[in-house]
């Protein structure tokens, strides 16, 4: 397999990177990312230093259509997954543009250049936001109308329904995933639960949405990946994949979680002004991925978030390159390297 993944310096994506390097060793990886903010050089260098020609990292935009097609072709790629956003609901209610560009023209252009160089198989993959929110009882089903309230859902709700045009159109081999809240190493920590570490372990406050009952279903980063690589594996052609965690938390729970991992005093909460749009709850069913994957989350919530803030404990080096933008200077050695 001669696997492109998109936006592999991210969180999701580099895990997914270390997971496949792992199980599949006989298979060649080519990382194309932009390298934003979210995007880590740094994330992927053990993989690098490790994999040899097994790795490939190219720094660019999804949206660049020469680079896409080149890289499809030249590298004689099988299949896509596409990992590359916009990722944070906050950052979209300040700023939609970019979402709208990367998610939606970039998932397009993505689409488009795989169909043309006659790439076997592209896996996208979405999230449960694009389904809106939920009242107190109910799941979300593939079949669930899309109800999209942030712009960044909205961006991702256009690409999903580009990914489905485009197979029913041109029929071309397009797997979509919907996945809940992920966590796990590597995080960017703008998200909740490393946002709350950082704060905790500093004795700042931490600052909860509204009332702090928010619900969200909570997946351990390694069950969110080995839910795509079933779907590239083994989708349907066509198919939607919901992937969760069967562990429904209201925010004010994963909070308390944190304080109690770190021993700090939950006298550090401050309920703060809501997100606008804020969705109250998300639940995911994920039988569809049950019976034709055989998916199942295999780390529980206890367990994950003791390896989440076992990680982020052992790694003060990475979250301090993050805080002060170090991290960034990455790009620049890995280009004087090969310069
Ligand atoms: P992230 O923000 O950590 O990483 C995104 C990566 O994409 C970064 O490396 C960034 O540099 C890269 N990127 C951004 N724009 C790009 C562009 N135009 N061209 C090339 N690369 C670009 O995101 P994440 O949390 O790892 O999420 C990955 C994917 O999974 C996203 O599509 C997201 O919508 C989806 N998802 C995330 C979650 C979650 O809980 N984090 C849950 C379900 C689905
Ligand atoms: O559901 C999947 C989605 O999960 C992904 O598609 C997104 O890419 C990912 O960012 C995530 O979106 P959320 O908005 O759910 O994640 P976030 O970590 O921003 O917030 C989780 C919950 O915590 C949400 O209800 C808002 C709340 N929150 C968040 C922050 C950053 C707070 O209460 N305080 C905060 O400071």
């Amino acid at each position: 397999m001669r696997l492109l993944v998109t936006g592999g310096c991210g969180f999701i994506g580099a895990n997914f990177l270390y997971a496949m390097r792992a199980r599949h060793p006989d298979w060649r990886l080519v990382n194309l990312d932009k390298l934003t903010y979210a995007g880590n050089l740094g994330n992927l260098r053990a993989l690098e230093a490790e994999a040899g020609a097994h790795y490939a990292f190219i720094h660019g935009d999804i949206c660049d259509r020469e680079l896409v097609t080149r890289l499809l072709t030249e590298h004689q790629i099988d299949a896509v997954v596409n990992f590359a956003a916009e990722s944070h609901v906050d950052r979209s209610i300040d700023d939609p543009a970019p979402f709208v560009v990367t998610n939606v023209l970039g998932a397009q252009n993505i689409l488009d250049c795989a169909r043309r160089a006659g790439t076997r198989r592209v896996v996208h993959v979405s999230t449960d936001e694009v389904y809106g929110s939920l009242g107190p009882t109910g799941q979300f089903y593939e079949s669930t109308p899309l109800a999209p309230n942030s712009p960044y859902s909205a961006s991702k709700a256009g690409a999903d329904l580009l990914a489905r045009a485009y197979h029913e159109t041109y029929g071309q081999d397009v797997v979509l995933t919907r996945c809940s809240n992920n966590y796990g190493p590597y995080q960017f920590p703008e998200k909740l639960i490393p946002l709350m570490y950082c704060k905790a372990t500093k004795g700042e406050t931490l600052p909860v949405y509204g009332d702090g009952a928010n619900v969200r279903d909570w997946i351990f980063v390694d069950d969110h990946c080995r839910g795509v690589e079933l779907a590239l594996t083994q989708g349907r052609a066509g198919a939607v994949y919901n992937f969760g965690g069967a562990a429904e938390m209201p925010n004010i729970e994963v909070v308390r979680t944190i304080l109690r991992l770190t021993g700090q005093d939950e006298g550090l909460i401050r309920f703060v002004i809501d997100r606008p749009g804020h969705d109250r709850r998300y639940a995911m069913n994920f039988d569809l991925a049950a019976a034709e994957l055989g998916f199942a989350p295999s780390v529980s919530f206890a367990q994950g978030m003791e390896r989440t803030i076992a990680w982020y404990r052992a790694n003060p080096d990475w979250l301090a390159e993050v805080q002060s933008g170090e991290y960034l200077k990455f790009m620049d050695s890995w280009y004087k390297e090969r310069a």
